[in-house]
């Protein structure tokens, strides 16, 4: 199977001289086309770390990142921010949408910074899998956190994108946008042919998944096929990290 993601030997540290905080210490991660897996691990353990540079927004020290068969870390600013464009989705746990912009014009934002067309047909569709249909005028202040959430995801995903990369999308959210927010998720997996890596704190939204990977330091300690069980997560976890605070 091919690979849609692939880390190798990544480091990755904040700070200098006896200020410097090692992170990722070669790092190895990878991904087959099309996968659905999640990032768990305790606070500081590296997860948003790992996700940015995925996402071309940090730097590592060193080792490398391919998205598909491109290596992200050796591209120049505007080819990176091109390939960006067409090849990666990011979500974060704030939603970082433009407030004087409507649904529609959120979502196709990077399309309209990038002097592209838009396809009416695609946002019609995308607007209809978000479950946002009547609103596509309404203001991010008009909106509950899960459907500025969905818009976030709709901007994400409008390019079909090889990969989104989800920082906690759920952690704004009561559980049940959460769970909306999740099986969203696993539709554009299905249907999108999206591969998605999410990062959670939260066993029940890493249960969407098919996998999950526990960091610990900066370091993947172990893997294991999710089978769509929460306990089953919790359980894990609790062997991992000795405790089940997340
Ligand atoms: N900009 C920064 N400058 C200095 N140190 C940083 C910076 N960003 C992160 N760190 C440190 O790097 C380590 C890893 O941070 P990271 O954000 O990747 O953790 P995380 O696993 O995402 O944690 P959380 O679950 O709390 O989001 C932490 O010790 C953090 O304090
Ligand atoms: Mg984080």
């Amino acid at each position: 199977m091919k690979k849609v993601l692939k880390a190798e030997k990544l480091c990755a540290s904040y700070g200098k001289g006896n200020a410097q905080v090692d992170v990722l210490k070669d790092f190895e991660f990878n991904m087959d086309n099309g996968a659905f897996e999640a990032l768990m691990g305790p606070s500081g353990s590296g997860k948003s770390t790992f996700l940015h540079i995925a996402s071309r927004l940090l730097t590592p020290s060193s080792g490398k990142v391919f998205v598909g068969d491109a290596e992200i870390t050796s591209m120049g600013d505007s080819d990176s921010a091109k390939f960006r464009r067409s090849n990666i989705g990011v979500v974060f746990q704030s939603f970082n949408l433009v407030e004087s912009l409507n649904v529609e014009e959120n979502i196709v934002l990077p399309v309209r910074l990038a002097h592209g067309a838009v396809d009416k047909a695609r946002l019609e569709k995308l607007i209809n899998i978000l479950g946002l249909e009547g609103k596509e005028k309404k203001k991010p202040g008009e909106l509950s956190g899960g459907e500025c959430q969905r818009v976030a995801i709709g901007r994400a995903v409008y390019a079909s994108p090889k990969i989104i990369f989800a920082d906690e999308p759920t952690g704004n959210l009561d559980t049940i946008s959460s769970q909306g927010i999740c099986k969203l998720l696993s539709r554009l997996n299905k249907d999108e042919s999206c591969a998605i890596l999410l990062v959670t704190h939260d066993p029940v939204v890493a249960s969407y998944a098919n996998k999950v990977h526990f960091l610990k330091n900066g370091v993947i300690v172990d893997s294991i096929e999710t089978d769509h069980d929460a306990s089953k997560i919790s359980g894990h976890y609790l062997k991992t990290f000795n405790r089940s605070g997340f």
